[in-house]
């Protein structure tokens, strides 16, 4: 796979994550533990995008510097990009309990925690940057990780009496 192609894919993830992210600040607009978690996750990964943005661009510009990298991280990238949509797709179904294991799922993903090992091999300053934002989704994924464990039986009647009503009102 060549290297700008593992960019783009990194793009997607991030994109994706930060819609993922923004549905779910929007979808929990009164509980306010929630919502204020997934708008700074929100906020990173909207960062973190436009850093792989402009990544994108120096490494258009130098392309030979960059080697291209194997094809197990390619899949791998893939398959979390794939995940990421399918989540996507699946928010207004989730509870908010569900939504956060998804989103643990998705952040210990292959692609962005196993980005340490192959970018290391094609550039050095940019295996590091990888890395960088490797920490920061398993950051995330200890973030959401606290919060689950936070999470109590009062949250989650709330959010059915929260459906209830939206229900009630919509008729
Ligand atoms: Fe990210
Ligand atoms: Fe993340």
């Amino acid at each position: 796979m060549k290297f700008l192609s593992m960019l783009y894919k990194l793009e997607e993830i991030e994109e994706g994550m930060a819609k993922l992210y923004k549905s779910l600040f929007e979808k929990y607009p009164l509980n306010l533990k929630a919502s204020t978690l997934f708008y700074k996750m929100y906020l990173e990964e909207k960062s973190h995008l436009n850093l792989v943005r402009y990544q994108k661009r120096v490494v258009w510009q130098n392309q030979s510097l960059f080697k291209d990298i194997d094809c197990q991280s390619g899949d791998c990238l893939e398959s979390t990009s794939e995940e990421v949509r399918r989540a996507l797709d699946m928010v207004e179904k989730m509870d908010l309990r569900q939504a956060v294991e998804k989103a643990i799922e998705l952040e210990k993903g292959a692609a962005e925690s196993h980005l340490k090992g192959f970018t290391r091999n094609s550039n050095l300053k940019f295996g590091l940057f990888l890395e960088n934002l490797c920490k920061d989704d398993v950051e995330h994924y200890s973030k959401l990780e606290r919060f689950l464990k936070t999470l109590k039986e009062k949250d989650d009647a709330n959010e059915i009496a929260e459906q209830m009503l939206r229900k009630a009102i919509s008729l």
